[in-house]
């Protein structure tokens, strides 16, 4: 028998939601798979635009396939994450060349591509081939635990268990699709996270935490995030006309992205004269002469360092400084790097930390 929440869950969508979205009622699977890859990371409302310039682009997996890492990554810029950037690459080819561009059509080997999670194999499933897989994520986690008064926490054994099977026994079998769609709307528009629509749900009568007044204490949570702090201070190395870049290796956050020279410390160090001597001379052997080209001797601190720049990833929070070292010669150490010119540099893929400087100081420095 269908139950109560599946009823007005889907009679909901047919009276009340109107969220109009490109990859909605989609069919191709290439698609459904880009969508979804784009909204593990962001919001829909931001995710929009990267979902219209990706299947604009590359409107088939073999475009996407065949194009360069550095082209794609640029393309993902600012949404984070980079390694899942890697993974979109990477499957892309592996179901362009080795699947000769069929897209799996079954939960099983969706789940075995790179980058595909339970979540993202359901929503295919469903979406493309109406299969009866159920989503289940943070927003479905808080719809049911709502619904349904449950106070096990969602981020346990017990709690992921328990709200799975009540997924399941939810999912309507035949609509599948239109279903998982109707269950991510719902908690995106009306059950949210914070402030809640409650007065004009559908659900209310039936809704356990509704009736007894605990919409804000539920679902539960045990365990709270402790993030890594981190101190970067990016050296924006200049020389005629350059701007001295290094590619990140892989193994840390942002591999394969583009960075300006960096010195990160311990703790946010105060950018004194002794410091940048450190950073130029003791560390890159550059001739205190030319590094404090850019020292206003009276204060003690550069002319040219930036406000810090904040970014919080799940498990580390950064501060960034950006300050600007100019060059009448390059110094040798430095003689084999990569410069690049204003307009190469807007081509290259930058963390979302650079490129907010890159949109804002960066540009006075460049006038000056
Ligand atoms: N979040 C993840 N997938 C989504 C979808 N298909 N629609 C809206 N939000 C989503």
């Amino acid at each position: 028998m269908t139950k109560a929440f599946t009823q007005l869950l889907l009679k909901w969508n047919i009276a009340s939601n109107h969220r109009p979205m490109p990859w909605k009622g989609e069919k191709d699977p290439y698609k459904i798979w880009l969508s979804e890859i784009i909204l593990q990371q962001t919001r829909v409302e931001q995710g929009w635009a990267y979902y219209e310039k990706f299947v604009t682009t590359y409107p088939t997996v073999h475009e996407l396939a065949n194009a360069k890492d550095e082209k794609v990554l640029k393309l993902w810029e600012g949404l984070g994450y980079y390694n899942r950037c890697k993974n979109l690459i990477f499957t892309a080819r592996y179901i362009s060349k080795k699947l000769k561009g069929v897209f799996p059509n079954n939960y099983e080997s969706l789940l075995s591509l790179k980058g595909v999670g339970p979540y993202t194999a359901s929503a295919i499933a469903s979406f493309a081939y109406n299969l009866p897989y159920a989503v289940v994520d943070g927003n479905v986690f808080r719809v049911l635990a709502r619904f349904y008064g449950i106070d096990t926490p969602t981020d346990t054994q017990q709690g992921i268990d328990l709200f799975n099977k009540i997924a399941d026994e939810n999912l309507s079998k035949k609509q599948a699709g239109i279903y998982n769609q109707a269950l991510m709307d719902f908690g995106a528009t009306v059950c949210k996270p914070s402030t809640p629509n409650c007065a004009d749900c559908i659900m209310k009568k039936k809704c356990v935490a509704f009736l007894n007044n605990q919409v804000n204490q539920l679902p539960i949570k045990v365990k709270s995030i402790t993030r890594k702090k981190r101190y970067f201070d990016f050296f924006c190395f200049y020389s005629n006309g350059k701007w001295l870049v290094q590619k990140r290796l892989e193994g840390d956050i942002w591999g394969g992205l583009y960075q300006f020279y960096l010195n990160e410390s311990k703790s946010l160090v105060p950018v004194t004269v002794d410091y940048l001597n450190e950073v130029l001379a003791q560390q890159l052997g550059i001739s205190s002469k030319i590094g404090r080209v850019h020292l206003n001797q009276t204060k003690g601190v550069t002319a040219s360092v930036s406000p810090i720049y904040n970014q919080a990833l799940t498990h580390q929070l950064l501060q960034a400084r950006f300050l600007l070292v100019k060059f009448d010669t390059i110094p040798t150490v430095f003689s084999k790097a990569l410069w690049v010119n204003q307009k190469q540099l807007k081509q290259l893929p930058f963390p979302k930390i650079i490129n907010q400087f890159l949109g804002q100081d960066f540009i006075n420095w460049c006038k000056t």
